[in-house]
């Protein structure tokens, strides 16, 4: 079908308010072409560039990719330094081009624990772009989601010892305002490239009940073709939340 019979297709009265993607296969597209692997990550930051102003063009609200996870740093020292160097560049060089499209940057994960020039960047771009009202654009960095839901317990455990909070008020919705951005609400739609059938730590907490789509292509040729088949697919499905259909 071509592209533009599938926007046809989709219903902008059932956009998704929060689309998460774990963006697989960087190093297989590479390894395809016989280049080295970080020109696989380089041709994803295109895929980035595509699926962003895709979702700003849909009036997808929130955009959260999976971009480092806290497993990620067992790789061979040079590709985290190629990837992290690589991360540094992407946001200095396209960040006014965010702003003028009044994307909002986010992040979420050990950020303290990231090289010094790369949180450099990373705050100045999330305070430069912190009033805009355009899609929020939320960097999975350093990021797993067990760190995450650790992360919250210990600062849940600390307002225990301060005498701010009891154990009996400890429910669902409260613990999770101590995750990370805790502001923004659960993904409905989760997809994943490279057709691996897993999550590998992400968003264990906020995927509950979120929809998960599959693409076998990998991310550096992930489009907005594959964006708009995953959303229309999403918009075809019932979401019973445990519940029965209405009879
Ligand atoms: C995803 O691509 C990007 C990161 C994890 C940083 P990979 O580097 O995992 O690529 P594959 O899975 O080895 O093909
Ligand atoms: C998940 O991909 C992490 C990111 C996309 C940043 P991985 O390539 O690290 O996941 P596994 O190792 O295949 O589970
Ligand atoms: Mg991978």
């Amino acid at each position: 079908m071509e592209e533009e019979e599938l926007v046809q297709l989709v219903d902008m009265t059932k956009i998704p308010k929060h689309i998460a993607i774990i963006m697989d296969g960087n190093g297989r597209w590479a390894k395809e072409k016989r280049l080295p692997r970080i020109e696989g990550h380089r041709a994803g930051v295109e895929a980035v560039r595509r699926v962003v102003k895709a979702c700003a063009e849909l009036k997808i609200p929130i955009l959260t990719l999976y971009t480092f996870s806290t497993e990620n740093w067992a790789r061979p020292r040079k590709q985290v330094e190629g990837l992290m160097s690589l991360l540094e560049k992407v946001i200095a060089k396209e960040i006014n081009e965010l702003n003028e499209n009044r994307v909002r940057l986010m992040a979420m994960g050990r950020l303290n624990e990231l090289p010094e020039s790369v949180r450099r960047e990373l705050d100045r771009a999330i305070e430069l772009t912190s009033r805009n009202e355009g899609l929020i654009l939320n960097l999975a960095l350093n990021y797993s989601g067990r760190s995450e839901i650790v992360d919250g317990i210990r600062r849940l455990a600390q307002d225990i010892l301060n005498g701010d909070l009891h154990p009996k008020e400890i429910n669902e919705e409260l613990f999770s305002n101590y995750l990370y951005n805790s502001q923004l609400p659960d993904p409905d739609l989760l997809i994943r490239t490279s057709g691996e059938l897993r999550v590998s730590n992400f968003l264990l907490w906020e995927i509950a009940y979120t929809e998960i789509w599959v693409s076998e292509v990998l991310w550096p040729d992930f489009s907005r073709r594959e964006l708009l088949s995953a959303l229309i697919d999403y918009q075809r499905r019932k979401r019973r939340f445990g519940r029965v259909e209405e009879e």
